[in-house]
């Protein structure tokens, strides 16, 4: 019995834990470039998951990023036009690039 009130104490314990003081949540600025190209990111790549996916990447080639446009079309089916993959890769490029190519 007593192994049993000390278990109850143990497990409802938690319930009256409180927190001390405020709970700060970081901010964290989500900087979406309104280049050129911009448009078609918004209707082609925002559908399945945010813009911190490409945020996340940090800057990388433009290589990198046409690697990225296509394993979205042809992993995730994403239905991009070429025309529009194209436009999306310079969009990359310009806003998230490294200078390199390769
Ligand atoms: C059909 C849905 C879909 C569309 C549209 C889409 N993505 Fe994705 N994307 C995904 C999925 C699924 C993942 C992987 C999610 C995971 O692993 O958590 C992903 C992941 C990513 C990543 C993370 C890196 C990686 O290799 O997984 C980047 C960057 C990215 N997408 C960029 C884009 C860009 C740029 C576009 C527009 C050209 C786009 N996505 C359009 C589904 C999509």
């Amino acid at each position: 019995m007593r192994k049993l009130l000390i278990l109850a104490a143990l497990v409802t314990a938690p319930l009256f834990a409180q927190v001390e003081g405020d709970i700060a949540v970081p901010y964290m600025p989500f900087e979406v470039k309104m280049g050129k190209g911009f448009n078609e990111v918004n209707a082609n790549c925002l559908t399945c998951h945010s813009f911190g996916y490409v945020l996340n990447q940090g800057r990388q080639s433009k290589k990198f990023w046409r690697g990225k446009v296509d394993k979205m079309i042809v992993h995730f089916k994403a239905p991009i036009t070429d025309k529009d993959a194209a436009i999306i890769t310079e969009y990359l490029y310009e806003e998230y690039g490294n200078g390199k190519l390769k």
